[in-house]
This record gives structure tokens, C-alpha cells and sequence, in this order.
């Protein structure tokens, strides 16, 4: 479907003037999304409902491009956390009075939202946490911790966040089991032999990522989950790129555990989600001890509630769920479908632009050539400027985008990169910030290449007027060189 952005004429010369007509498109259109989403009401038309987006970067606007970090709120969400404080708020499933009632109810119907969302079969079957970080260490923690022993094989991915490599470093090495990793095939996807060539009956756990935080290739979840539960293990799946994206169906997946974070899917930060089968999570011990999980205490032993609550020690991030209940019927209402017809849209667009830069290594698949669905995030690397020094000049242009490891070392050591530069799209960028962004990257390149070779890197920069000169040591290593420091995601 065609997307509506082209009504809009972007000239090419400034950025500021990129920032008006994005704007104003976005102002004309608010009462059309309210009324009726589709794809060809997203992007600007949305841009309204986000507040931080109207910012302006050393005078300039702002083009966000760091959604597959974290996404923005937008003003529903901002909403349901100022109502929250204001009419809502007290500690929730211990109190009588009319505050405890309503927290209660309001986290609690945020369960049941985030529930139907993923299409689980239990509202019990969502766990709130506070990222999909603890979800993955909560599993490795309890499940991980009684099913795993000497001998016993993990299956991740080279393209596994850290979160998803090191809770099970730590459970293998303290249980004598091995870790073995799906290889990459020369698309820079998923390879599946590499997979079927490591599945046994000695696997116990596969943890997968849906959506590559770095490549952009989708895995194809439910035919990994189908093989693994043939030798009778159990999967993890880290959606934590696909849920804010795409329709994410649970129970049609199959997988044991799924997680997702809130602060990328338009909530807040401090709340992720742990999917479980109820049966699955049933079986697991308790994590966290504390108030809220168990059922009786006695001076020497307890016993515990059933799932969720088991999995929920302490006052919870309560005002986190809410808004996250909120941020997942604001999804609802654009669509997923639209969402992802929308981002399909603008992702072969960013993808088609870079690659007409000369010099740019793109990593992940090509949608184009090789026909992939990939998600709206391109990470790339320039052969002579280093990431880091790209994002800071881009930032001064107004434009952020990531430039870092995106905590998937491995993966950028098999790449043959200590970093790359990621930009990441959400549904309220335009294809209009696209022409923003790649004419600031060239501007930037252009820049970079007007520097002589001689010795006195700043003198270019001296010359050029520029600021940043924090980064003259930095300007001259390649892509390749370490020497950043922890990036996050
Ligand atoms: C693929 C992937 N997995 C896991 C994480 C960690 O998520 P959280 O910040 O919710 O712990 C991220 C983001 O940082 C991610 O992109």
C-alpha cells in the first residue's frame, strides 16, 4: 500500500525546514487518526500525539531515530501515569480502602490488556517485571536453575542481545552445561541448518531473538519453537524488537517464555513483560522472596502464591504497568497490522537510501535483493569514519541514532566491527526525517572527507568551524578499532 508521506515536498537543503513541514503535516491530520488508523494515517499524522518529538537539538528539530533503544510515550500514556498519581495511587492487592482499590484495579487491568495484547490464554500467564532483562534472568534464575544440570545444552544465537547470553553464561557455568550458537548464513540471517545441526536431546533451553536489534531479520519463531519442543526442549524468545512492531501472537508461537520491555512500545521505563505458559510457569520455584508472593510465612518456612504473583516480591512498578496498559491500547488502536505495513514502508525506504551512499557497509539482510522482511532499523558502518564520530556530528544536526555495540558484542566481532552506527525507526518517523537524516549523513561524510590527511586532525576541524573536538582521537581509528566504551542496547 501506498503510504501518504509523498504529499508532503521536502526540500533537501535544510534540515530545519525538513522540521516545519513534518509538523505541519503532522497538526493536519490528528483528527483522521483519532477517527480511523491505517497505514496511510501514520508517520506524520501521529507526530501530534508525541510531544518530545516537537524538541529542537541545538536549534534544530529533532529527528529520533533510536526507537529499538526506546521509544517515546505518547500523550494517552503521558495521561494514564499523571491520572494514575493524581486519582489513583496507593499500594496495590493489600489494602480496603478506595486508593488500594483503584491501584489495584488499574495494574491489574493492565495485565489483562498486556494478556490479550500477546493473545495468552491466562491473564496469570503475564508476569511484570522491570525489563525483559530481569524476565530472561527470572527464567534462568528459577526454571534454569532446577531443569539445568552437568552436560545439558543451550541453544542461543550469535545474534542474541546480551541479556539473552549472559543470565545463561552464569546458569551454565555454575551448572556445568554448554552453550552452542546458531551461525549466521551469508544473508546475515538466521542460518537453520546451523540450528538443526546443534539440536539434541541434550538441548535443553533455546533462547531466540524474534527481531535482531542489529541485523533487522525476523527468525521464524514458531518453526524453532516446533523443532526444539521435538527433542523436548524448552523456548525463550526474546520479542523485545517485535512486539512494539508487529502482532505477536503467544499461542500461536507455542514458545514456553516470551519477554518484551515497556520502554519500547511507547511505556514508560522500570516494566517489562515475562510471558509464560501457565503450566510452564506453574513448575518454576519462586525468584525473589519478599511480601506479595508468599501465601503463609512461618518462622521456619513459607509457602507461596501461584503465577503471577509468585514471580512478583515487593511493591511492583505499579505506575509502570499502568502506563504500559495504556501505551498497549494506544497500539491497539493504530493497528499492529498498520503498524507494520506502515514501517515495512519506511524501513525499505531508509534501507534503499543508504545504500545509495558510497562506502557504507549495511549489516543484515538486503529486503530489496534478497526479498527479506526486515525490521525498520538499518545498523551500517562508513569504511573511514567511525560511528561514534558520525552520531555526534549527526546530533549536531539534530539527528539521533545510536552508535555503540548495541550490546550485541559477539555479534559485531563476527561482523568484523567493535561498533556501528544504528538508526531505528518507529511509526510516527516519515520517510520526510529519512531524507533529513541521509542528507545530514552526507553533509557529514562530506565533511569528514574535507579534512587533509596531514597530521593535526583538528586543524580540519579548526578550519571547518566545528565543535566536538573531544573526538580528534576517536576521528582517526576506523570502524574496526575498539575503543568505546558500553554502549547499551
Ligand atoms: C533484542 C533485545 N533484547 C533485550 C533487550 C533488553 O531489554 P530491557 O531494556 O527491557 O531489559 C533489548 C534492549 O535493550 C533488546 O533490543
Amino acid at each position: 500500500m501506498t503510504v501518504m508521506q509523498t504529499t508532503v515536498v521536502v526540500p533537501t537543503s535544510t534540515a530545519l525546514f525538513c522540521g516545519l513541514l513534518i509538523s505541519a503535516a503532522g497538526a493536519a491530520f490528528v483528527g483522521l487518526v483519532a477517527a480511523a488508523p491505517t497505514s496511510t494515517t501514520l508517520g506524520s499524522p501521529l507526530r501530534s500525539d508525541f510531544p518530545i518529538l516537537d524538541e529542537r537539538i541545538d536549534g534544530k528539530p529533532l529527528v529520533y531515530f533510536d526507537n529499538a533503544a526506546s521509544s517515546h510515550m505518547p500523550k494517552p500514556v503521558l495521561e494514564a501515569i499523571e491520572r494514575y498519581y493524581q486519582h489513583q495511587h496507593s499500594n496495590v492487592h493489600r489494602g480496603a480502602h478506595t486508593l488500594a482499590l483503584r491501584a489495584t484495579e488499574a495494574f491489574e487491568s493492565a495485565r489483562s490488556s498486556v494478556a490479550a495484547f500477546l493473545n495468552a490464554r491466562r491473564r496469570e500467564e503475564i508476569v511484570f517485571t522491570s525489563g525483559a532483562t530481569e524476565g530472561i534472568n527470572l527464567v534462568a534464575q528459577t526454571w534454569g536453575e532446577a531443569n539445568i544440570g552437568e552436560g545439558d545444552e543451550i541453544i542461543l544465537s550469535v545474534m542474541e542481545h546480551h541479556s539473552n547470553i549472559v543470565p545463561w553464561q552464569l546458569l551454565a557455568k555454575r551448572k556445568g552445561a554448554t552453550i552452542k550458537y546458531i551461525q549466521m548464513d551469508e544473508n546475515e540471517c538466521l542460518d537453520m541448518s546451523s540450528f538443526e545441526s546443534l539440536l539434541s536431546p541434550r538441548t535443553k533451553m533455546v533462547g531466540i531473538v524474534a527481531v535482531s536489534n542489529t541485523l533487522g531479520c525476523s527468525n521464524p519463531i514458531a518453526e524453532i519453537v516446533r523443532q526444539s519442543h521435538a527433542v523436548g526442549a524448552k523456548v525463550l524468545v526474546d520479542a523485545c524488537q517485535a512486539v512494539p512492531h508487529k502482532k505477536i501472537d503467544v499461542n500461536a508461537l507455542d514458545c514456553d517464555w516470551l519477554v518484551a520491555s515497556g520502554h519500547k512500545m511507547m511505556g514508560p521505563t522500570g516494566i517489562g513483560v515475562l510471558y509464560g505458559k501457565y503450566e510452564v510457569l506453574e513448575s518454576m520455584p519462586p525468584w525473589m522472596g519478599g511480601g506479595e508472593m508468599i501465601e503463609d510465612v512461618y518462622f521456619d518456612h513459607s509457602t507461596y502464591l501461584d503465577p503471577p504473583s509468585r514471580f512478583e516480591a515487593g511493591t511492583p512498578p505499579i505506575a509502570q504497568a499502568v502506563a504500559l496498559g495504556a501505551a498497549v491500547d494506544y497500539l491497539n488502536k493504530l493497528g499492529m497490522d498498520n503498524i507494520a505495513e506502515y514501517e515495512k514502508d519506511v524501513s525499505s525506504y531508509l534501507y534503499r537510501r543508504l545504500g545509495d551512499i558510497p562506502d557504507l557497509r549495511l549489516y543484515g539482510p538486503d529486503p530489496i535483493a534478497q526479498g527479506h522482511s526486515r525490521a525498520a532499523l538499518v545498523a551500517f558502518n562508513h569504511d573511514n569514519i567511525h560511528a561514534s564520530d558520525l552520531s555526534t556530528f549527526l546530533d549536531q544536526e539534530g539527528i539521533a541514532v545510536r552508535a555503540g555495540h548495541h550490546c550485541t558484542q559477539p555479534l559485531h566481532r563476527l561482523l568484523g566491527a567493535a561498533g556501528s552506527i544504528r538508526a531505528s525507526l518507529y511509526v510516527y518517523n516519515t520517510r520526510q526525517e529519512i531524507d533529513c537524516f541521509i542528507d545530514a549523513l552526507h553533509r557529514v561524510i562530506q565533511m569528514f572527507s574535507d579534512i587533509p590527511e596531514a597530521p593535526g586532525i583538528d586543524l580540519g576541524f579548526a578550519a571547518l568551524g566545528m565543535e566536538g573536538l573531544s573526538l580528534l582521537t576517536a576521528g582517526e581509528m576506523g570502524p574496526n578499532d575498539e575503543g568505546e566504551g558500553e554502549v547499551m542496547e
